[in-house]
């Protein structure tokens, strides 16, 4: 994006380098256009760390179907994305009295105590992982670590059977693009196939786990919508695919990215070496340096006014998590330098604020912290063996290919 006094600054993520490092761009806005309404996505981008909180704190709607604006599904490319989860039923994608009814379902099983007894099923996979790459030497990180940790965490607690998985990470990588703000034709057709395609596969898994209930997550959902009022067929696949989906798109980059961010800044990477017990800090400073899960939506159904603009009824708001993460505002001059040490760290907004904050946190703090430690504790000599490579995606942010040499 060219600096220049006449032309205003853009979001644009088609801008060279935008996947490399987005954060310069978020910069300029933050500093000359904050409330930014973007002139041809027909969206609102926030990028301050005040007003992206303040948002997300006011409960405004996050149904698709609350975009009122005549015409702008099909004037938007932007948009597009956002209409195919029209008739999604995820807690995501709901409003109250709905969502409150599905979140607490969930919420009631996702208890912290339930995360917590995780923690040694955690330690042995992370750890087999390592050796794994202890034989290979040199692999790459996210194939060895970051994905398959995260993916088979969250399959376990669910409950899932021995599963096409290869075919599942395929399906759930194209579901993704749906939170991604800007969707063309062509990958709005490959999402709702991929979509169609996972729901048909977990709807069979929820048919075979009504055959053989255990002691876990899917099994305590199945029970909720026996019950008939509580939670209706289409909701309780919605919500599966959710914490599938969610469970491991999320994390895999929180590890990988976090990995990138020490192996880029060595004296940090000493640092937390030297002192293991700044490990739960260093993940709280990952997931605000290099935020996972970058943006999110917020549509208005009355006018809603933020600083000196006043955004009209029916808009789509996208407030930049990634980027309020990084202002300098909150976070101080040095908020764009990695200090595992910085108390502030724990104010990061990575797993966002208010009614919809995520689910998942404490999972995905331990998964990352286990991850983190036990990988630098074990791999004195743990260098990048080759240039990264990251997933061009402007939401889910992450590193593709990490390759390590150990
Ligand atoms: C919601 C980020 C891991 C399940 C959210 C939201 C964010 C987020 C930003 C709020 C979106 C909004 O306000 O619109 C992350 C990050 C993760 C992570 C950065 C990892 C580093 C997980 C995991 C799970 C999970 C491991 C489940 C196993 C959910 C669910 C919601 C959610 C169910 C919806 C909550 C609601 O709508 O009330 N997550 N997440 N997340 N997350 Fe996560």
């Amino acid at each position: 994006m060219a600096m220049s006094d006449t032309i205003p600054p853009m979001f644009d993520p088609f801008e060279p380098g935008f996947f490399d490092d987005p954060y310069p761009q978020y910069r300029l806005l933050r500093d000359e256009d904050p409330v930014h309404e973007h002139p041809m996505l027909r969206l609102w981008f926030l990028t301050r760390y005040e007003d992206v909180s303040a948002v997300l704190r006011a409960g405004l709607s996050v149904e698709a179907r609350s975009l009122t604006t005549g015409d702008v599904f099909e004037q938007s490319e932007a948009l597009s994305g956002t209409r195919a989860l029209v008739d999604n039923h995820s807690m995501l994608e709901r409003d109250p009295p709905d969502h409150t009814r599905l979140r607490s379902l969930v919420a009631k099983v996702f208890t912290r105590r339930a995360v917590a007894a995780l923690e040694p099923e955690i330690a042995r996979l992370v750890d087999d992982a390592l050796e794994r790459l202890a034989c290979a030497g040199t692999a790459d990180l996210v194939e060895t670590l970051a994905f398959p940790l995260p993916f088979t965490v969250i399959s376990r607690m669910l409950g899932m059977p021995p599963t096409d998985s290869t075919r599942i990470r395929e399906l759930s990588g194209a579901l993704v693009r749906s939170w991604e703000p800007i969707a063309d034709s062509e990958i709005m057709d490959t999402l709702i196939h991929a979509s169609a395609e996972l729901m048909q596969i977990i709807r069979s898994l929820i048919d075979w786990k009504r055959r053989h209930p255990a002691d876990d997550l899917l099994t305590a959902l199945i029970a909720a919508e026996h019950e008939g009022t509580v939670l209706s067929e289409d909701e309780l696949v919605s919500q599966v695919v959710l914490l599938y989906v969610a469970g491991h798109e999320t994390t895999v980059n929180l590890i990988a990215n976090g990995v990138v961010a020490l192996l880029r800044n060595p004296d940090q990477l000493e640092l937390l070496r030297s002192q293991p017990h700044l490990a739960s800090n260093a993940v709280e400073e990952v997931l605000r340096y290099d935020t996972p899960v970058q943006l999110t939506r917020r549509i208005t159904i009355a006018p809603h006014t933020i600083g000196d603009k006043e955004i009209p009824a029916g808009s789509l708001i996208i407030p930049c998590l990634g980027s309020a993460n990084r202002d300098e505002r909150f976070f101080g001059s040095s908020a764009d330098q990695l200090r595992i040490e910085r108390p502030e760290a724990r104010s990061q907004i990575s797993f966002g604020v208010g009614p919809h904050r995520c689910v998942g946190a404490a999972l995905a703090r331990l998964q990352g912290r286990i991850a983190i430690e036990r990988l630098v504790k074990r791999f004195p000599n743990l260098s990048l063996a080759d240039d990264v490579a990251w997933n061009n995606r402007i939401n889910l942010r992450g590193a593709a290919r990490v390759p390590v040499s150990v």
